[in-house]
């Protein structure tokens, strides 16, 4: 699975422009399931653009409640009533600049299930837990508190995303093998958690500076089953070589 993350990037005739030489040049690509979150205000025109190609389209964020007086919230209902199939959740720019929590997230990764979105649950330590050695004991919390709680019916319905924050836009990927390692200790999290099936079922995405020149290397491993791309999916180029990688 290849998933683009915009951001906070492109407006709706970007968005059209960017379907326009996208879709062509991955046409053919029949083992990788493609996804794009556009921002909000561009998925009808990313829903209408990928209509009839093997394109999902996703959202960046929700709310757990299906609505009610909640300024600037977007609801899981509202997602798919507009073609969403997918929404990332607890992406750690929310964690960070939007005061997500392992709560919310939990919370929203519930609410997107009920809707039949699959959610893309995001993890990752920073730099200073990497470097202090406390990157397993981050995961093991933002697992506890964010995916445990889920039953194991729910849980068989997600993606997780591997985010190590010190890779995000730094153009410092994480090397194969130390993704590799964060994957294999989050799937042992899952085998304990909810069985040794659901471990092995599980899709888990890395997502960090990721590019056309590494993703090869990071598909290599076992472990990584797909990745969620920011600043490389901009581009139609860029990302189409790394959906054909
Ligand atoms: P970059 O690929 O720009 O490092 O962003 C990764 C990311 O945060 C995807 O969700």
């Amino acid at each position: 699975m290849l998933a683009g993350n915009w951001k906070m990037y492109k407006n709706p005739a970007e968005t059209a422009a960017f379907f326009q030489a996208f879709a062509p040049v991955v046409a053919d690509q029949e083992q990788a399931q493609i996804v794009i979150c556009p921002p909000f205000v561009n998925i009808p025109e990313a829903v209408a653009a990928a209509k009839n190609t093997r394109i999902g389209i996703g959202g960046q964020d929700l709310f757990w409640l299906k609505e009610g007086a909640y300024t600037g919230e977007v609801s899981a209902p509202m997602l798919q009533a507009a073609g969403c199939q997918w929404v990332i959740v607890g992406h750690s720019e929310r964690r960070q600049y939007f005061a997500e929590t392992d709560e919310t997230v939990l919370k929203k990764t519930q609410a997107a299930l009920e809707s039949a979105l699959t959610p893309i649950v995001c993890v990752g330590e920073g730099l200073e837990d990497r470097e202090s050695g406390a990157t397993e004991n981050v995961l093991r919390a933002q697992f506890a508190g964010g995916i445990a709680g889920l039953s194991r019916e729910q849980f068989a319905r997600i993606t997780i995303a591997y985010e190590p924050i010190w890779a995000i836009g730094t153009g410092k990927t994480a090397t194969p093998a130390m993704a590799a390692a964060a994957h294999g200790f989050l799937r042992s999290l899952v085998g304990g958690q909810f069985g040794e099936a659901a471990a092995a079922d599980i899709r888990i995405l890395y997502g960090g500076s990721v590019k056309p020149d590494n993703i090869k290397g990071l598909m290599a491993q076992p472990d990584i089953d797909g990745a969620l791309v920011g600043g490389a999916s901009l581009d139609p180029a860029s990302f189409a070589a790394i959906v054909n990688y």
